[in-house]
């Protein structure tokens, strides 16, 4: 595959990684410093849109920089340009709508750590690409570090084949509890369930849960309480190279207030085999500093993504695509 393009230079930025021969994420910048318009970019994008999606999947992540794109509109004319279907975001972030297929990427409080996962993993049909611009870059941390899942699986495998194997086999299941039907946004798990299913009939809700491959049970404080599984532990997909992408969210929810991951039979897995993941994905992390007018496109079927702590203002906006 012809690594190079006439419309864009690949560039470098800081927290780079070679994986498996292949850089994460690939740089492109403006082929000359002087054509860095939002006409030139949409132009490049729509000649070589085949080249351009496998670079996605060939690197994982591509990272457009030093373009002129400036605002939720210019954001949604790059999406829109690359012409990958719309798919609605399900899960507990609060977000908010800002144009046509731009969202907020999560409300929560910028001090709160945004945990590694795969986009919507335990939904269905989830989002092939999760698409980021950063339209003010936080004055400190607010890194998006994203993580190559197989390498993930990789190092689980060789640390704990046994266990795998009996996740694997076995299947995981997962609890998470809505506190009220009330949007929090104190917290970064806000969502009410009103919100998350886009009704405020139960009955409505419960079927398009159910739609989505959860169970409910409805709590006595007005919450509700979504059980999933068995969910897979890892999956392969077309084109990665046969690659076992950590394709759970099992560190995530894991023994926490309002959320739980354990054996789908219901037994617990050992708290040592979840920590010591967590280390590994940390191993593993990738991450750059966000610069304004940065636009991301992330393999979501490739990728963990996390979001780190942040001073304000940080504002960062998100398309998911199928
Ligand atoms: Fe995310």
């Amino acid at each position: 595959m012809e690594f190079s393009c006439k419309d864009f230079k690949v560039g470098k930025c800081e927290g780079q990684k070679i994986v498996d021969g292949e850089v994460m994420p690939l740089v492109l910048l403006p082929p000359e410093p002087n054509k860095r318009d939002l006409e030139l970019l949409l132009s490049a994008l729509r000649n070589n849109k085949d080249w351009f999606e496998q670079m996605i999947i060939k690197n994982s992540a591509v990272l457009l920089r030093d373009f002129d794109v400036n605002n939720a509109v210019d954001f949604n004319d790059i999406v829109e340009t690359c012409g990958w279907e719309d798919i609605r975001y399900v899960g507990p972030a609060p977000r908010t709508q800002i144009h046509k297929r731009i969202w907020t990427a999560n409300e929560g409080p910028l001090s709160e750590f945004i945990y590694y996962h795969h986009e919507m993993v335990l939904i269905k049909e989830c989002p092939k690409k999760v698409i980021l611009f950063c339209e003010i870059p936080p004055p400190e941390g607010g890194e998006t570090p994203f993580v190559p899942s197989f390498k993930v699986t990789e190092k689980m495998l060789k640390d704990f084949p046994e266990e795998v194997k009996e996740m694997e086999e076995k299947g995981l299941k997962y609890s998470f509890t809505a506190r009220s039907t009330q949007n929090d946004t104190s917290s970064m798990r806000g969502r009410g369930w009103e919100d998350a299913f886009g009704t405020s009939d139960p009955e409505e809700a419960e079927r398009r849960a159910n739609a989505l491959g959860m169970d409910m049970e409805w709590l006595p404080n007005g919450g509700v309480k979504t059980i999933l599984g068995p969910r897979p532990l890892t999956r392969v997909f077309e084109g990665r190279k046969g690659r076992r992408m950590w394709f759970n969210t099992l560190v995530g929810m894991y023994g926490k207030e309002l959320s739980s991951a354990t054996f789908a039979d219901g037994t617990e897995i050992p708290r040592h085999v979840v920590e010591r993941c967590g280390e590994i994905i940390e191993e593993e992390s990738i991450q750059f500093k966000w610069q304004k007018g940065d636009v991301v496109f992330l393999d979501n079927l490739a990728l963990l993504h996390g979001r780190r702590p942040s001073l304000p203002p940080r504002k960062v906006l998100v398309a998911t695509c199928k």
